[in-house]
């Protein structure tokens, strides 16, 4: 199976978490800021924040360049200091260019005083089961098909 990890950045956090991930599934994060190359992808993990309520502009520029091609499938991992938003915008742009989003998990950041000192080893732990968990659905569903 091809997992890719993409993280968008503005402070540090996703990059964190997307290494943390990225250790546990044995993949390499990419930087959406260094525009990598993405083919082929069963599931894309995108890992990004949220900034005055939502995604960054180049995070969804990014999904607005993403096509079933290069990714079939996203998962989205998002970190915000109040751990409420979700990236709304990001799915409902990569489902206009028909990439099924399969989750999205919402784990702490931090902002100034908000929620000082996450995303912590417990964010990062969140963001690693979901990750695998997602797989394991997939991996399942593949197997059943080909019992089918
Ligand atoms: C300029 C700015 C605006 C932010 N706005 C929000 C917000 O509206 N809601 C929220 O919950 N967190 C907000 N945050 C917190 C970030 O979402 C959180 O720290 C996230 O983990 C940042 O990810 P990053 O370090 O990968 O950029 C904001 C952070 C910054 C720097």
């Amino acid at each position: 199976m091809n997992i890719k990890l993409v993280y968008y950045t503005k402070t540090g956090h996703s990059r964190k978490i997307a290494e943390a991930v990225g250790k546990e599934l044995a993949i390499e994060p990419l930087d959406i800021a260094d525009n990598p190359t993405l083919f082929g992808a069963d599931i894309l993990f995108i890992v990004g924040g949220i900034y005055n309520g939502v995604s960054a502009g180049e995070m969804i520029q990014f999904g607005e360049k993403l096509r079933p091609a290069m990714a079939q499938r996203v998962a989205i991992i998002t970190s915000s200091a109040f751990r409420k938003d979700t990236q709304q915008q990001l799915s409902m742009t990569l489902k206009s260019n028909y990439i099924e989003v399969i989750g999205e998990c919402l784990v702490r950041g931090a902002f100034t005083v908000i929620s000082m000192g996450h995303p912590n080893k417990q964010d990062y732990n969140t963001a690693v089961e979901f990750a695998k968990n997602l797989i394991q659905e997939f991996e399942d569903q593949a197997d059943n098909e080909s019992a089918e």
